[in-house]
């Protein structure tokens, strides 16, 4: 038994999980009804409502107690120090000071402040910034730029794309585009309306050696250079940004062109760095500044707050209540805003290749579940595709319902309706309809007998179903900025408590091994090797397919 599940805190908690069997949501709520006031914290425009879950004080208190049994205040000190906490990387952890303003107070990695190079990477950002949407930096013709293409993958692309489609109310440069899948299809269509004289490519990667963004990327300069001729226009058509200096002038980007960032700034949590070119090329550099201090206020929100009323403590004792407690494999993440629709896809990534571990951090095999599969989408839309499984389904889905209360956009009723509509789903889940509410109400609709009695099973919903309710005031730069964060360090609270490596992703490694090799494979003269029965076959059926 690992030193986790052997604690006398974690056998607690299950045997306390016994004693909740038989309670429910209903039952709760009608016994205190000071639930409401008891569940709740906010954080700046932050307000949660965690009262819908199945949780009494005493699995709080118990859940908190396991925060401290796992050190989760001092881990929490040593990230904001810049300690290496990236064990198997030898790496401090510190997206937290991009943000941290140009007072932040002095912070050494390995024994240099690294204060000056943000602020300096940040300035150069802001001219840049200036130089395109101003005009001032032009084309190859002479005319100015319109479209950005973001060339990256993971890091490189979900975070910055996401934050361009939670503010289009805010894009008021050029239209920024964002371009990684390897498939052909994303580039050819991207570009397909795009004018090479008026387009600027920014080829994001940490590492410079992303199979798929050097690919595109070199796919891109073709694209390019077909129109424009000559060589040396490359200069004012392609930036990078990266850590990998050495690959990026060997891909024929001068490093005047380039903008570092640093080892310490996970490619998951690298937006707030100069990743996040593209969003500032594309809402201007002081709604950036108004994301990167959203975030550094709930980054002080999360250093500071005592725990039991610190949100990104509490979301993430909650999940883990339900992964290790009632073992719940999934996690919803339903935003009600068309516009954080790709927020889900970002946070999947944060917390799945976060969290996605399965040894600790002492390289013992764990005896625990670790990260959920995360997903979800935006309401309304979800609960005409796949709600139903939430309602009547056999799987315990745990469910954070997101919503502004103010629209950016309004229109007519548009906003009550969305709001009555979240506030709807998480009620329904959690009341659920009694067999009897159900006989009452088919009566009511003048059924009766042995038709009521069949189709009275299939309108029973067993509620009991959990969710939070985070709600906040508008989605602005400002308050995306607190919502990202949030869910950051939710995931870095898990995996403190699971005792993983939650910055590290050496899961991805052995995928892209072997594609390298099977891509030459494919090629009419490539050779095969060895396979397995299934991947060797289906290279032959591709292979006999496509050249007979
Ligand atoms: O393969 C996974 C990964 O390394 C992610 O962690 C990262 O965000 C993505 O690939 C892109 O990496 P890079 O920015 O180095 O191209």
């Amino acid at each position: 038994m690992s030193a986790l599940t052997n604690s006398s805190l974690w056998q607690t908690l299950k045997k306390h999980r016994e004693t909740l069997a038989s309670l429910t949501l209903r039952q709760l709520f009608s016994e205190d009804p000071a639930r409401f006031d008891r569940f709740n914290a906010s954080a700046g425009p932050f307000f949660l409502d965690y009262s819908k879950n199945l949780m009494t004080t005493e699995t709080l208190d118990l859940l908190l107690n396991l925060a401290q049994q796992a050190n989760l205040p001092q881990t929490i000190q040593k990230m904001f120090a810049g300690d290496l906490i990236n064990r198997t990387e030898h790496r401090a952890v510190l997206h937290v000071a991009l943000r941290a303003g140009r007072d932040a107070p002095p912070l050494k990695v390995q024994g240099q402040d690294i204060r000056a190079e943000v602020q300096q990477v940040l300035k150069r950002m802001e001219t840049f910034v200036h130089q395109i949407r101003s005009g001032e930096w032009r084309g190859y013709d002479g005319r100015v730029i319109t479209d950005v293409v973001n060339i990256g993958i993971g890091g490189s692309d979900l975070g910055p794309a996401s934050v361009m489609t939670a503010l289009p109310a805010d894009c008021t440069g050029p239209r920024v585009h964002y371009v990684s899948n390897v498939d052909g299809a994303h580039l050819t269509y991207t570009l397909k309306s795009l004018n090479p004289a008026q387009t600027l490519f920014v080829v994001a990667s940490k590492t410079f050696t992303t199979q798929e963004t050097l690919l595109n990327a070199h796919s891109a300069r073709s694209w390019f250079l077909d129109a424009a001729q000559q060589e040396q226009y490359i200069a004012q058509h392609f930036v990078a940004i990266s850590t990998n200096e050495v690959e990026v002038s060997r891909f024929g980007i001068d490093p005047q062109h380039m903008f570092g960032f640093w080892d310490w700034v996970g490619g998951r949590y690298s937006l707030w760095s100069a990743i996040g070119l593209s969003i500032a090329l594309g809402i201007g550099m002081d709604k950036f500044n108004e994301l990167l201090a959203g975030a550094h206020e709930m980054d002080e929100h999360f250093r500071t707050a005592p725990l039991s009323r610190n949100l990104p403590v509490l979301m993430g004792l909650i999940g883990l209540w339900y992964i290790n407690f009632f073992d719940a494999q999934t996690h919803a993440i339903l935003p009600y805003d068309q516009g954080l629709e790709r927020f889900v896809a970002h946070i999947q990534q944060v917390s799945m290749e976060s969290t996605g571990k399965s040894v600790t951090l002492d390289g013992e095999t764990v005896d625990y579940a670790t990260g959920a599969v995360v997903w979800g989408g935006a309401g309304t839309n979800g609960q005409h595709a796949y709600y139903q499984l939430l309602h009547q389904g056999t799987h315990l889905i745990p469910a954070d319902f997101l919503l502004p209360m103010r629209s950016r956009v309004p229109l007519g009723t548009h906003h009550r309706v969305l709001t009555a509509n979240v506030l709807a789903q998480s009620e329904a889940l959690m009341r659920g309809k009694t067999k009897e509410e159900a006989r009452q109400e088919l009566l009511a609709q003048g059924m009766s007998g042995e038709a009521l009695e069949n189709l009275l099973p299939h309108k029973v919903f067993p509620g009991n179903r959990p969710s939070n309710t985070l709600l906040f005031e508008e989605l602005t730069a400002h308050t995306l900025g607190g919502l990202l964060a949030l869910y950051e360090h939710r995931t870095f609270v898990q995996g403190t408590l699971w005792n993983i490596n939650a910055f590290d992703q050496w899961g991805v490694e052995l995928g892209k091994q072997l594609a390298r090799s099977i891509e030459p494979e494919l090629s009419e003269q490539g050779m095969t090797s060895v396979h397995d029965g299934s991947t060797g076959g289906l290279i032959h059926h591709i292979r006999d397919t496509l050249f007979g």
